[in-house]
Formats: C-alpha cells, sequence, structure tokens
C-alpha cells in the first residue's frame, strides 16, 4: 500500500513553517504507522507530544517506548472520534494525522469531524482508499494472493467507502481562515487530503 512513503509525500506538500511539537492522529489503530513516520522524519523533528485516539486501546508498550525514545511523549486516547469533535474541548494541534480512517464516516458525522480537525488544528492530512475501478479490481484480485472472501469483500467495502475527486475539499469548512488544501490520488489505492492553515492564529 506504500502507506508510509505516501504519508511522507503528503506532509512534505504541507511545506510546515516549522516541526509540529503537538500531533494527534485520529483512529490511530495500534500506532505503528505513526511511529515508522516519527522514525523516518527524527532527524528534522526533534519530538514533542503525539495523541493517538482511537475508539480501541491498541497501542502496545513497545510501542510506547519506541515513540518516548524518539522524543514523544504518549497519550493513548480511548474515545469515538465523533464524541471527540462533539466536545468543547480548547485543544490545539500543530497536525493531525488520519489514515484509512475517514472513510468509516459520511456527512453529518463527516462534516462535523472535518470541521473539528479545522478548528483545532493547523495542518491536516488524511490518506484514504481511492474510490475507482482499478481498486475495485484490485480488491477483487487479492485472491492471487491467497486472500479469503472475507478479505476481499473488506477490502471491496472500503475501496466503495473511499472517496476521489476533491471530496473531501467540498466538505473542509468554509470559515474566516484561509487553508491551502491539496487533494489528489496517490498511486496506486490512495486519496489523500493536505490541508494547512495560511495564517496561524496562535503564533
Ligand atoms: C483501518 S484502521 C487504521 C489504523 C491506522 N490509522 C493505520 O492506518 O494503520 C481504522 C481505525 O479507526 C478506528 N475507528 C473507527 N471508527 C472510529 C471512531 N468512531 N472513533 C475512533 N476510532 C475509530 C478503528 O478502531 C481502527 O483502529
Amino acid at each position: 500500500m506504500r502507506s508510509l512513503s505516501i504519508l511522507l509525500r503528503a506532509i512534505s506538500r504541507l511545506h510546515l513553517q516549522a516541526p509540529p511539537r503537538r500531533i494527534i492522529e485520529l483512529g490511530a489503530g495500534d500506532g505503528t504507522l505513526l511511529l515508522r513516520l516519527l522514525r523516518a522524519l527524527r532527524t528534522s523533528w526533534p519530538g514533542g507530544d503525539v495523541i493517538l485516539l482511537d475508539q480501541h486501546d491498541l497501542v502496545s508498550e513497545a510501542t510506547r517506548t519506541d515513540l518516548a525514545r524518539l522524543g514523544w511523549t504518549v497519550q493513548a486516547l480511548r474515545a469515538d472520534a465523533i464524541e471527540w469533535a462533539r466536545s468543547a474541548r480548547g485543544e490545539r494541534f500543530d497536525l493531525c494525522l488520519t489514515t484509512l480512517f475517514l472513510h468509516h464516516f459520511r456527512p453529518p458525522d463527516l462534516t462535523e469531524l472535518l470541521a473539528a480537525v479545522a478548528a483545532r488544528a493547523d495542518a491536516f492530512v488524511a490518506c484514504e482508499p481511492r474510490r475507482n475501478a482499478f481498486s475495485r479490481l484490485a480488491s477483487q484480485l487479492l485472491i492471487l494472493l491467497g486472500a479469503n472472501e472475507i478479505t476481499r469483500h473488506d477490502a471491496a467495502t472500503s475501496v466503495d467507502a473511499g472517496f476521489a475527486a476533491r471530496e473531501l475539499s467540498a466538505l473542509w469548512p468554509q470559515g474566516a481562515d484561509a487553508w491551502r488544501i491539496e487533494e489528489y490520488f496517490a498511486y496506486p489505492f490512495t486519496h489523500c487530503l493536505a490541508a494547512r492553515r495560511l495564517i496561524v492564529p496562535h503564533q
């Protein structure tokens, strides 16, 4: 899936002015993708706080230890993302990440989630399934790799729930703040959104 390289490329497209010190990942799973990302960026990002939000508690001690070794204080937050979006938290993040997560939602929940991200974070990257015929075909060809019917069905469902064109940008809140937004296809199966606030209020 090239998840790490696609994520790194999306982050580079943000042209961040400074290394992020406070990062939240929504739907973080076991946190190992974020660990690989922060390992890859360790020479340019010195560390700070990472919040790994997920409805399940999946972050192992080993992952926490490895993140701490890279200079990151870890908070694994077990929470429902929609409840997080609806909560009146006054928190701020330099960067919010999601991978294979937004496609679990549809408007109005998805719209509410993006509005909360835009209100609380200065930059956002989402890497999601790309909804197109090629991805659909590939999900069926998984049989050639020995995938069982359930796995193929899950893959096809994810593709159908994925995104295309500028569907995520269209849901991004049209507030007073200006954002630089790029939404694009990342070969072979990924749909990315990279958004950065142009004027950061608290700097
Ligand atoms: C496909 S996994 C992706 C995990 C990780 N981002 C990655 O790419 O390796 C989706 C994750 O989203 C989480 N998730 C789904 N719906 C959620 C919700 N409403 N609130 C919080 N987490 C949720 C799941 O528990 C799961 O860990």
